[in-house]
């Protein structure tokens, strides 16, 4: 039997692993590894993770919108990194803690969705709030082809949005879900023309990021809190929520407004 060592392709100085912009209150990062089909490495999920929190903090930014490029959002965690780990170098680089990070970005997460989003990618999708998809996406879960499974959330994220049936056959059989499927099974927001997905994804981003910031906070925790309480708990929670908007000035502006039958001004205080 002869073994291999794959080596992780060597990043170049010259090629940053996201690149960033903003545009008014929106932020973008864009997964940039193009000739892997933007798979995630340690090194680009740090990058990620320290981003997002930079935005999560800067008070102009109100909103995050996350893409790849048209052929590929992410296809996957970089299978090259991790072919020749084991169970106590996996254990001891505790990637998921990167995971964490993104998971608890308070701004809401717009993901622009074309091509590819599989594996540690399609986990990346489902970090995120609103997910704009093109009709070209291929979603799905191959770890078992790798002779692994999902890490990254998958078997649970997958399962709460699409069930159990659709996420065993995905999981299990390794299928890719198309756009059209995703959409109706309640996994993704939108499936748009292949030329539009980012466009698309801008102009929801745009339009969140004219309310008032805190509120799309508050909003983003009441939503993913269904996801870890029973219904009694998740409804006092949302109350919780509810009452504290009512200390900010934007809770006046936006009520006032609607009375005095002008556009609110929001200022996020
Ligand atoms: C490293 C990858 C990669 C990945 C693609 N590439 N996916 N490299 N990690 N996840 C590289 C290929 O090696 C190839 O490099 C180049 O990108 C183009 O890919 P091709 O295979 O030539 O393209 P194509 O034939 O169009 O096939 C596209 C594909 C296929 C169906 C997406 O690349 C594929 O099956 N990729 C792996 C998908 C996967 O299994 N993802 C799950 C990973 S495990 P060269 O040098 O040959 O041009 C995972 C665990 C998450 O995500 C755990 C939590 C972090």
């Amino acid at each position: 039997m002869t073994t291999t060592t794959i080596e992780p392709k060597p990043m170049t100085t010259d090629e940053p692993l996201i690149l960033t912009e903003t545009d008014g209150h929106v932020a973008i990062i864009r997964i940039n590894r193009p000739k892997v089909l933007n798979a995630l490495n340690p090194a680009l999920m740090t990058m990620m993770a320290e981003q997002m929190e930079a935005y999560d903090r800067d008070d102009d930014i109100y909103v995050i919108v996350l893409a790849g490029s048209e052929r590929a959002f992410a296809a996957g965690a970089d299978i090259a990194d991790m072919a020749e780990q084991s169970t106590i170098s996996m254990y001891k680089r505790d990637q998921f803690a990167t995971w964490e990070r993104i998971k608890k970005i308070k701004k809401p997460i717009v993901a622009a969705v074309s091509g590819f989003a599989l594996g540690g990618g399609c986990e990346l999708m489902m970090h995120c709030d609103v997910i704009i998809c093109s009709e070209t996406a291929q979603i799905g879960q191959p770890e078992i082809n790798l002779g692994v499974m999902p890490g990254a959330g998958g078997t649970q994220r997958l399962t709460r949005a699409v069930g159990k049936a659709l996420a065993m056959d995905v999981i299990l059989t390794g299928r890719f879900l198309s756009a059209q499927e995703a959409l109706d099974h309640g996994l993704v927001s939108r499936v748009v023309p292949p030329e539009h997905f980012f466009t698309e994804a801008m102009q929801v981003a745009k339009e969140m990021a004219k309310k008032g910031p805190i509120a799309l906070r508050l909003a983003k925790e009441g939503v993913l809190k269904a996801h870890e309480m029973s219904l009694s708990e998740g409804l006092e929670y949302e109350r919780k929520l509810f009452y504290t908007l009512f200390a900010t000035e934007d809770q006046k502006e936006g009520m006032r407004a609607f009375v005095e039958k002008r556009k609110p001004e929001f200022k996020g205080k």
